[in-house]
């Protein structure tokens, strides 16, 4: 009986803060999503440069140059990619490197966009090589070769595109290789949000799905949303679930911090896998340094959930170092678990290296 061999979905989907979205994200997003630049809230430096590629291009009567936008998953590149075409007041055809295994593919897709079109490459690292490759001259040249034949027999016959701007996304921009990288005209990175923007987008969330909530019972919830906006929105709805059932349905910050206490999200926004990872490293190493293995086992989990999943918000949160000699908890992971470090410091157990990596 293994659930998990028969499900697609990544590790963290089941997350209450996981990045990823699930289904009922899906469901909701598309609702909560801003049309235009003016509702996209944050992101000041992006929405500066991009407005002026958008407004320069439609001075000039042109089609948009081609965009990158990377940065961690639910930042809010597949928004803004729909935000580009609308700005530009073009259709927009939407796949993803996954969805695009051979060149083919590609070469129908292109061969059916409009002049002006805006093509939402996501996941874009994810695409095979040949793949790749057609998309380097179409995005440069505006036309494709298309093989028609195989073996010596074969011919290329050259197909010209009509002019369309591309918008790729992905959450590993390091994976791209150069030469794809440097056909973009212009590159966005997408940092996560402060919590005064999250506020604002629960704020804004919060009226599209008509609940009532205050100041107070924002601030709780864009403390704990992890800099996302997809896991605000999705803390929000199990709040919003929470006043629904045990008070009239109002959010303040009594409320939600009584919701959020109920799905073991923390003031920090860590979850339950989060500080259970944290507090082995604490409790049963001393703050390390334990090498990954030992650490997934201490917490009964796979080394790869622990490793992809929980590690990455905890050494942003500058909670746990990765360090060539295993993992080491920071004096701020001791102080968020109310737990006083070991004499001498963190990791100051005198057994340093015993965990082994
Ligand atoms: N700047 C923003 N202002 C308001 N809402 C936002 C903003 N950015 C994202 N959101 C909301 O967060 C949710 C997730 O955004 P989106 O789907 O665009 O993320 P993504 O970067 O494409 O994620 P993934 O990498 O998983 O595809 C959407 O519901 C969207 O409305
Ligand atoms: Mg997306």
């Amino acid at each position: 009986m293994n659930w998990d061999e028969t499900t697609d979905a990544a590790p963290d989907t089941e997350r209450l803060v996981g990045a990823s979205a699930d289904h009922e994200d899906q469901a909701v997003e598309a609702a909560l999503r801003p049309k235009d630049l003016g509702e996209f809230i944050g992101q000041e430096k992006v929405r500066e440069q991009l407005d002026l590629v958008l407004r320069a291009a439609r001075a000039r009567g042109a089609t948009a140059d081609h965009v990158l936008l990377s940065g961690a998953p639910g930042l809010g590149k597949t928004t803004l990619s729909m935000i580009i075409a609308a700005e530009m007041g073009a259709p927009i055809r939407i796949t993803s490197g996954p969805a695009i295994q051979h060149a083919g593919d590609l070469a129908a897709i292109l061969s059916s966009l409009q002049e002006g079109e805006v093509l939402f490459l996501d996941e874009i690292h994810r695409m095979s090589r040949p793949a790749e490759e057609m998309l380097y001259m179409a995005m440069e040249d505006f036309r494709v070769d298309v093989i028609v034949g195989k073996g010596p027999g074969a011919t290329a016959i050259p197909l010209e595109l009509p002019p369309f701007t591309l918008v790729g996304a992905t959450t590993r921009a390091g994976l791209l290789p150069p030469p794809l990288r440097d056909r973009f005209g212009f590159t966005a990175h997408m940092e996560f949000y402060e919590p005064p923007e999250l506020e604002r987008v629960i704020h804004r969330s919060a009226n599209l799905l008509d609940v009532e909530i205050d100041t107070d019972g924002a601030v709780e919830i864009s403390g704990r949303s992890r800099g996302t906006p997809r896991i605000a929105n999705r803390l929000l709805r199990r709040v919003r679930d929470y006043a629904q059932v045990k008070a009239d349905g109002h959010i303040d910050r009594d409320i939600a911090a009584a919701a959020l206490a109920v799905y073991e999200v923390d003031a920090r926004g860590l979850d339950r896998l989060d500080r259970a990872v944290l507090e082995a490293l604490l409790k049963l190493f001393g703050g390390g340094p334990v090498g990954l293995s030992t650490l997934a086992v201490a917490v009964g989990e796979e080394r790869e959930t622990v490793e992809e999943v929980a590690e990455p918000f905890l050494v942003r949160e500058g909670l746990l170092a990765r360090t060539p000699r295993g993992r080491v908890a920071t004096p701020a992971a001791w102080a968020h678990l109310g737990l006083a470090p070991p004499q001498g410091g963190p990791g100051a157990t005198g057994q340093q290296g015993l965990f082994g990596a």
